[in-house]
């Protein structure tokens, strides 16, 4: 018998993805995408839904359940209640259906468990003093992770950047929006400063960093099991904006920084993943003109 993976938020933008990724390797029938909005081939499942979680993890005999449900950072801060309610109590409902049935669980963390009292290149191991509500659950996640008896994994992604699926309510939503807006007007008003700088990464990379973090045996996994730092390119607004002037050279970009500054501002600039790449042999493949290159390879195609 191989896995039944239980995919929780599976449309979102790492979802629509990750879901695909699964399948290629497990077998289609071996997955099962859920999330609380309806689509087609896509069970409804809520995370807040405790018994609805514990009944589908029995029926379907679930042995790997990657949870992706969550509310981001610029929603987040919009509804704090309910970002808490989501991100926390929604791990705590996945975490007590896998230790009934011994599951194994991804629970992806953030580069916003940094604070500004963070060093610019953020270490593994450093004080998580985050300034958002997000910040601060993906913090507590970390920690549940950590304490409950059940074999979770937990990646800190940074920013996101992909073609497939809309970029879901993050500060790093820039990043994605600046190809769809160039393209289809050939200019883009970014919502942070020109000379912000923050920690990215093409989805490729992400989804193999999550496939390969999956496959390491538990006792290779150490300290930071929780939340490993993982990098693929740090990049400012401006040389985003370069990058792209390269396939577009009439393109432009004007800023209007809003609440999503003050948000970028208090995260590092860039990430130290030292740890990743000993523990289990972490290594990105897209730097930043390769990632520009493969959007609009992917957009245009
Ligand atoms: N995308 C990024 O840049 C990024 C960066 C760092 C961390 N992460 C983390 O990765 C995970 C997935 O992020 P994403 O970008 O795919 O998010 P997203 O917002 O694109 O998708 C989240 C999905 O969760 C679903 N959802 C919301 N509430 C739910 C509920 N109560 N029950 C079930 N489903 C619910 C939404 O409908 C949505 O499809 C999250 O934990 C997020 O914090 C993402």
């Amino acid at each position: 018998m191989g896995p039944r993976i239980l995919v929780t938020g599976a449309l979102g933008q790492i979802g629509t993805e990750l879901v695909v990724a699964l399948e290629a390797k497990h077998g289609r029938g071996s997955v099962i995408p859920t999330d609380v909005r309806e689509a087609p081939n896509c069970r409804i499942l809520d995370v807040m839904d405790a018994e609805g979680i514990i009944s589908m993890v029995n029926d379907e005999s679930v042995t790997d359940i990657y949870h992706l449900a969550a509310l981001l950072s610029a929603t987040g801060e919009r509804n704090p209640e309910l970002c808490w309610k989501i991100n926390v109590e929604g791990l705590e409902n996945i975490i007590a259906a896998a230790k009934a049935n011994n599951c194994r669980i991804f629970a992806p963390s953030s580069i916003a468990v940094f604070g500004p009292d963070c060093p610019s290149i953020a270490p593994q191991v450093t004080p998580l003093n985050p300034s958002t509500v997000y910040g601060k659950t993906k913090v507590v996640c970390e920690q549940l992770v950590m304490t409950s008896e059940v074999d979770i994994r937990g990646l800190r992604y940074p920013g996101l950047i992909s073609y497939k699926a809309p970029a879901g309510g993050g500060t790093t939503d820039y990043a994605v929006e600046i190809f769809h807006a160039a393209l289809s007007d050939g200019h883009y008003t970014c919502f942070v400063r020109e000379d912000t700088r923050l920690p990215m990464m093409y989805m490729d990379d992400a989804i193999r960093a999550t496939l390969e973090l999956m496959e390491v045996p538990t006792e290779k996994l150490g300290g930071a099991r929780g939340g490993y730092n993982i990098a693929g390119c740090s990049f400012t607004v401006g040389e985003l904006v370069a990058s792209i002037e390269r396939h577009l050279p009439e393109f432009t970009c004007t800023y209007e920084p809003d609440v999503r500054q003050k948000y970028a501002d208090s995260w590092p600039n860039d990430i130290d993943d030292d740890v990743a790449r000993m523990e289990w042999g972490w290594n990105p493949e897209f730097d930043l003109d390769g990632m520009v290159d493969a959007m609009f390879a992917g957009l245009q195609a």
